[in-house]
């Protein structure tokens, strides 16, 4: 709360009407307008929540015009060359890093609770072989709910705090076992000796007949692939989480939610949609046709986007771009691939697009879409995939977002208004009379 107020007045006469400003720790004041109905009779109206904070929160910031990021208070960059993703998640969940202690603590937590019930194979079995991992994934990730009614009572802590660990320990069993369906693979059973990311990689590319060989180089890439998308504050899918948990629904439901959002191309798709363009252009004739997609992209008249560009909140260079494309140099360099030709395509198109007038005057840079899938593509993982692998590493964001919605006295069920435009009241005409 600070002293400073807001009047609003209005032009037909009626009283004006004054609200509380509120200041945040850092970033943008809020005009605190939950009496403006009571007090006037009207709503705001805000499609695409463009000038809207739905909440108070302590785990994300973001500053779009500088393009920091900061989980908890640490910038993204210090968190990806110096954490894990275990310890990222303990930071997200609980406010701070872990020390030592705690975090053999917390691994040995979540890696007590990698296995998934046998009964998810029946489940999985279900779905076609050739269904997308993301039509998957929402199903899988809502049947938990299912398999583990003692921690579904989202109103006890305890319970919370237990399918959080389950959901970040899960995800990746999952997302390896719908990998593995698709291609016709038998499962990998998790590998509690490994590291997150490694056991994960080894659930994905090991058989029964060839283990998996660890190389550092990749493990370390999908880790701070896992890292940059952790958490990104209020984001379509991180507020679809917390709408849908605000009725009182079960958290594996909830997050499966965020799963279905998440899919979208505007969303997390978009390193899938990324990637699917860089090919399209590869195949039209490579960089001597970028001129002709960046005029369709500009043609008002057509829908097509540069996919990985852009972004609501970020208007400068997403931080998590700079990380990616620098571990996408790591990652081609380590397999040999520094030449290529996708990647060497993706950065004249980049280059070419950071200079357009277009891209500049409307503050539109890569954002971490850009890279990471050219990163993924090179280590082996399929192209549908991608998002996939998203809802893993943003399962912990989601979980610490919901979990700070409920522990708040303020929190209620989220019930936005609208503004009518449609018909009013009127009589149904009988069927012979129509
Ligand atoms: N390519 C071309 N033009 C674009 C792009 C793009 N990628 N993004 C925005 N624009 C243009 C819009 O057409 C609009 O132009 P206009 O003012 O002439 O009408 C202007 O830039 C403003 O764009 P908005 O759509 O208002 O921006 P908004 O904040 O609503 O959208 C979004 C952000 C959805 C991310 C958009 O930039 C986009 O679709 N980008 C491509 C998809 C993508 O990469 N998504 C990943 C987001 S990051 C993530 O989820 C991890």
């Amino acid at each position: 709360m600070t002293d400073r107020t807001a009047t609003l007045t209005f032009s037909d006469g009626a009283p004006p009407v004054t609200f509380p400003v509120l200041a945040g720790t850092v970033g943008p004041d809020v005009i605190d307008i939950r009496t403006l109905y009571a007090k006037t009779g009207k709503f705001t109206y805000d499609t695409g929540f463009l000038s809207t904070a739905s909440c108070n929160s302590t785990i994300t910031y973001i500053d779009g015009d500088k393009g920091e990021l900061l989980y908890r208070g640490y910038p993204i960059e210090e968190l990806a060359t110096k954490c894990d993703f275990l310890e990222v998640c303990h930071l997200l969940l609980y406010g701070e890093l872990p020390d030592s202690t705690e975090k053999i603590a917390f691994s040995g937590r979540v890696t007590k609770h990698t296995m998934v019930n046998e009964q998810m194979q029946f489940f999985l079995r279900g779905f076609r072989r050739d269904a997308h991992p993301m039509a998957v994934m929402t199903g899988l990730v809502g049947a938990l709910s299912a398999f583990y009614p003692d921690s579904i009572n989202l109103h006890d802590a305890n319970q919370r705090d237990i399918s959080a660990i389950r959901l970040i320990a899960k995800m990746p069993t999952l997302v390896a076992m719908a990998y593995k369906y698709s291609v016709g693979q038998p499962y990998m059973y998790p590998r509690n000796d490994l590291s997150y990311a490694a056991n994960f990689m080894r659930m994905m590319f090991a058989t029964p007949c060839e283990d998996f060989k660890i190389n550092e180089v990749l493990v370390r890439a999908m880790d701070r692939i896992f890292i940059l998308h952790a958490d990104h504050e209020q984001n379509a899918s991180t507020s679809t989480v917390r709408l849908c948990a605000s009725s009182g629904t079960n958290p594996f439901a909830a997050i499966a939610a965020g799963v279905a959002c998440l899919w979208g191309p505007a969303h997390g798709g978009a390193n899938e949609a990324c990637l699917n363009m860089l090919y399209d252009i590869q195949a039209q004739g490579g960089a001597a046709k970028i001129g002709d997609f960046i005029a369709k992209v500009k043609d008002k008249n057509s829908t097509v986007k540069l996919m990985g560009f852009g972004h609501r909140v970020y208007k400068n260079y997403d931080p998590r771009a700079k990380l990616m494309r620098e571990t996408c140099y790591e990652v081609l360099d380590a397999l040999g691939l520094g030449d290529d030709p996708l990647f060497k395509l993706a950065m004249t198109l980049e280059k070419i697009a950071v200079e357009d007038e277009y891209f500049v005057s409307r503050k539109l840079y890569p954002n971490v879409d850009y890279y990471s899938g050219i990163v993924q593509k090179a280590i082996g993982i399929p192209v549908p995939l991608f998002t996939a692998i998203f809802s893993l590493a943003r399962t912990v964001g989601w979980i610490a977002q919901l979990n700070e919605m409920i522990a708040d006295p303020e929190y209620k069920i989220g019930r936005p208004r609208q503004l009518f435009t449609g018909q009013t009241r009127r009589s149904v005409v009988p069927l012979a009379q129509r």
